[in-house]
């Protein structure tokens, strides 16, 4: 059986006049306007736990849309038993009939009822614009879901030698247990990824969404039913991360994390699985893709407005909310005095508002808690020595949680914010001389413990395989003359290594091989 080779879903413009921007627009008026009540979904029945919790807008400190029900310890042991039931068929189901699933929510996906709810549940409580939207709930979800399938077809298709009297084959067998899939906020698709890809695997999936991005998951969830996913398969528990996790970790079924989130919470999980370890059948699977602090070195022969686009797409698309956002800078002079009023005019007129207003380029960070962690950086940048706000430093949470697109100069390059991981729209430059080209390649791969991803602006081919070589472990993802965002499934597998992550690369068959477990099978004749 062949699944035809994917093509990338292409993005939809949504321009002025048009009916999928008029379908959209009336999708989040809707969804203001009507608050949607999101409950857990256990083996397949929704369960209302009455633990409730507010969905609060980002940017619109007065818009709840709705409610969601927090699975406590008894919701999370039913999850276990319904993924443990589920498992008897769905782990012996072939795998075509599982992809069948999966190509189908990415065929519903690419109709307006479907994408329309994706992106307007995204924009509304992720505060994404509706370019964000559409790049992450719609395209990479297409793409992750059709090409995992195609990924499975090659991994199910691959067998060992054999010879005659001999038939050797190998059997891709889901894990024997349960994945835990624990997703963040700032990608809808990722959570798709981190609960579908498993399941297309043959595994059952136990899905902890980020308590600030459960609409939008719920509702794919809602799709991947509608695309047949039987009861049990993947169960839908947001709640308290601690409680959850906490019964999760303490089942002997538990086979695997699919995580990614902050790096501090992946190290807690292999402490507690570490912690565990006796009490489990198998192994557990740990796959996790945590924070970056990712960076853009430019040579002495780089083009002066590429390096400027890719700064400010690179730090300030999604909010600086990527954990592969450009964070980090660092320019010769000669290129910095062609390029800085360019960079700092450019950064001033960037429009932040809300994402309903699609002239937007930003909406607002996620929460308080971020909110209040930017606003600490920007206040005691202003305050350092040696430190120069070039635009933005502002804060405002009058309305909702803004920060404007931060410009750092610092000439310290090991100052707070070249180093630590914000997670928001603030972009830290250093500038070097012309002639310190390797001392920057070497500053740049120790200044900070991730590995993400990472950018070379270079005209000089010599000088680009040089940052190649010296930043090799410095980036699972790294880019040649482009901003260090933006991966596309099927075209750059995504994930790095250091405190990043595992670097199972989401979106590839390296990540699908990490839910099996293979059996080799020797039959004599
Ligand atoms: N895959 C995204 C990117 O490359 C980050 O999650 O920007």
């Amino acid at each position: 059986i062949r699944i035809p080779t994917p093509e990338n879903d292409p993005i939809r413009a949504y321009a002025p006049g048009s009916e999928e921007r008029a379908s959209l627009k009336a999708r989040i008026e809707e969804l203001a306007a009507s608050p949607t009540e999101v409950p857990c979904i256990i083996g397949g029945e929704e369960v209302f736990t009455g633990n409730v919790h507010e969905m609060r807008s980002p940017h619109d400190h007065s818009l709840v849309l709705g409610h969601y029900h927090a699975a406590g310890p008894d919701e999370v042991r039913r999850a276990i038993e319904a993924a443990n039931d589920a498992w008897q068929s769905w782990s012996r189901t072939a795998w075509v009939d599982r992809a069948s699933i999966f190509l189908r929510g990415a065929d519903l996906l690419t109709g307006a009822k479907w994408r329309d709810t994706l992106n307007a549940s995204t924009m509304l409580l992720q505060s994404k614009t509706v370019f964000q939207a559409e790049i992450d709930a719609a395209c990479e979800l297409v793409d992750f879901w059709r090409f995992n399938c195609h990924f499975a077809e090659g991994i199910y298709a691959e067998q060992p030698l054999s010879a005659p009297g001999m038939w050797n084959r190998s059997e891709y067998r889901p894990l024997e247990g349960f994945v835990y899939a624990v997703s963040p906020f700032n990608f809808t698709s990722i959570g798709g990824n981190l609960s579908g890809a498993p399941a297309m695997m043959g595994n059952t999936v136990l899905w902890k969404p980020s308590n600030t991005a459960v609409l939008s998951n719920y509702f794919v969830m809602r799709l991947m039913e509608a695309a047949g996913l039987p009861a049990g398969v993947i169960n839908f528990i947001p709640g308290d991360p601690v409680e959850v996790t906490d019964v999760v970790l303490a089942s002997p079924d538990f086979a695997g994390l699919h995580f990614t989130g902050s790096t501090h919470v992946f190290q807690m999980f292999w402490e507690r699985i570490g912690k565990n370890i006796s009490q489990y059948r198998s192994y557990p699977r740990i796959v996790g893709e945590t924070g970056g602090k990712d960076f853009i070195v430019a040579h002495p022969s780089a083009d002066p407005d590429a390096l400027r686009t890719a700064m400010i797409r690179g730090a300030f698309e999604f909010q600086g909310q990527k954990c592969s956002a450009a964070s980090r800078a660092y320019v010769p002079r000669s290129v910095w005095d062609r390029m800085k009023d360019g960079l700092i005019e450019q950064t001033r007129s960037i429009a932040m508002g809300d994402p309903a207003d699609f002239r937007n380029f930003m909406g607002a960070v996620i929460d308080e808690k971020s909110f209040k962690k930017l606003a600490g950086y920007l206040e005691r940048a202003k305050e350092a020595e040696g430190v120069e706000i070039l635009a933005g430093g502002g804060c405002d949470d009058s309305k909702g949680w803004f920060v404007e697109p931060t410009l750092i100069l610092a000439d310290d390059p090991r100052y707070e914010t070249m180093c630590e991981e914000l997670f928001g729209p603030v972009l830290t430059i250093h500038v070097y001389e012309d002639g310190e080209w390797e001392a920057v390649l070497e500053l740049c791969d120790s200044t900070s413990p991730y590995a993400l991803t990472g950018a070379v602006f270079s005209d000089d081919r010599e000088a680009a395989r040089q940052a190649m070589d010296a930043l090799r472990h410095a980036a699972g993802n790294f880019y040649i003359n482009d901003k260090p965002t933006g991966a596309v499934v099927g075209q750059q597998p995504f994930g790095g290594s250091r405190a990043s992550g595992t670097n199972d690369k989401a979106g590839s068959p390296m990540n699908l091989l990490r839910w099996v477990s293979a059996r080799s099978i020797k039959e004599t004749f």
